[in-house]
């Protein structure tokens, strides 16, 4: 079997999920190439060495410039702050490196069409990770609209909440300092559901937003503190830079209306990524914190029988799940990666590009710079 090299940047929360997903993916599935895990990248040596030693990865290196230098590495892997995937995609691109990139895309719409005309150029397989696109139950979701079960769509209602930060102690991570994250919950969050809505319903025309913040100061953060993890230094407050909620409704270009919400402070809500869609013939409905259900109302079902059915996408017919467990025996977070791991590698190797890509992304920025800049001026954007 062939393999090609990976190095990966970053190696906390998407840096374990993603280096279970390069060992997984070729133990479950049938793959012409198969990644090996070669280098791990961090800032500091001691922790690096920890994440090293525990997935496998054989070296580790704490400057990424040298990583992405390195003539024997094939894909780079970065799953870093969103402050860094600009710089570290261009020179990847540059380099010829295959790139499997964490989303948000990039700070801005003007970054993400520079990386996306890099990666185009050089002629390297990229993938933005939207997970999400690659859970079974959103691939039933996308079948029965294809084969026209839902008719003409009508509404997007989603969702993604999630409460980690309702603690005022919780320190000022870099998810809520601009200059690192770019937006809060609205680059974060909505981006994955921008993502779903384009793959489910369509391209967007127009967007307006509202934005807000709840808590304007936190404890600055000790080393430690990541995603979804705390931890204080006793240094004193910081400001927080980005949004602690963004809403926004949109038309798409065929018609249908959508709304999405993105909140790091809805209480009870812990990953929340939430849609429904409303068609002429039928509907449905997706929490990812169901993940392996979908419910679905079809106006064919006999009137005295119509409602909403819930389907346990974990059937050998439905995307993914023929490789892992026999029916019922769920699936679960992780195993999006896993999915995404296998169709990165088989595009690499066909030479045929993955969705999303790096050109989504480009759409997916216009989208969210969109909504901000409504949200400061308080008018609709037509893209
Ligand atoms: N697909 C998803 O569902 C999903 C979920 C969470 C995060 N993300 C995205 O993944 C990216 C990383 O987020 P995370 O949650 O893993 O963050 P994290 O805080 O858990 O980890 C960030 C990692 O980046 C490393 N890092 C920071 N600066 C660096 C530098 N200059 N050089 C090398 N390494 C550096 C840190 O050491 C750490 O290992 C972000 O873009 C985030 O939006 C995606």
């Amino acid at each position: 079997m062939k393999s090609l090299n990976v190095g990966i940047i970053g190696y906390q929360f998407m840096g374990k999920a993603h280096s279970n997903a390069w060992l997984q993916a070729p133990k479950f599935f049938d793959m012409n190439v198969k990644p090996v895990l070669k280098v791990a990248c961090g800032r500091r040596a001691e922790p690096l060495q920890a994440f090293a030693d525990n997935w496998g990865w054989e070296e580790i290196e704490t400057d990424w410039k040298k990583v992405v230098a390195r003539d024997d590495i094939d894909i780079i892997d970065i799953a870093v702050p969103q402050h860094l995937h600009y710089e570290i995609a261009l020179a990847a691109a540059k380099a010829g490196k295959h790139i499997f990139l964490e989303k948000p895309m990039a700070m801005t719409l003007e970054q993400a069409r520079k990386m996306a005309a890099a990666a185009n150029e050089s002629g390297v397989t990229h993938y933005l990770n939207h997970n999400y696109r690659r859970c079974p139950a959103v691939r039933l979701a996308r079948k029965l609209i294809d084969d026209g079960k839902i008719g003409d769509i009508y509404h997007w209602r989603g969702a993604y909440l999630q409460d980690w930060i309702t603690d005022p102690d919780f320190p000022l991570t870099w998810h809520l300092q601009a200059d690192k994250a770019g937006s809060g919950p609205h680059g974060d969050l909505n981006s994955h559901s921008v993502d779903l809505a384009r793959y489910l319903v369509g391209d967007i025309a127009k967007v307006t937003a509202m934005t807000t913040r709840f808590i304007d100061e936190r404890p600055l953060p000790d080393a430690n503190a990541a995603t979804f993890k705390g931890g204080s230094s006793g240094a004193g407050m910081g400001k927080v830079t980005v949004e602690d909620a963004s809403f926004m409704t949109v038309m798409f270009e065929n018609g249908a209306l959508g709304s999405f919400e993105a909140s790091r402070f809805a209480t009870g809500r812990k990953n929340y990524n939430f849609f429904e869609i409303y068609g002429s013939k039928g509907s449905l409905i997706f929490n990812l914190e169901r993940m392996n259900e979908l419910q679905y109302f079809s106006k064919d079902d006999p009137d005295y029988a119509q409602g909403f059915r819930t389907i346990l996408a974990t059937e050998p017919v439905h995307d993914y799940i023929a490789n892992w467990w026999p029916p019922g025996h769920v699936i679960g977070y992780e195993h999006e990666f896993v999915h995404a791991v296998v169709d990165f590698m088989d595009a690499i190797d066909s030479g045929k590009s993955i969705s999303p890509d790096f050109n989504d992304g480009v759409k997916e920025m216009e989208i969210l710079d969109a909504a901000l800049e409504s949200a400061a001026s308080g008018r609709t954007v037509t893209l």
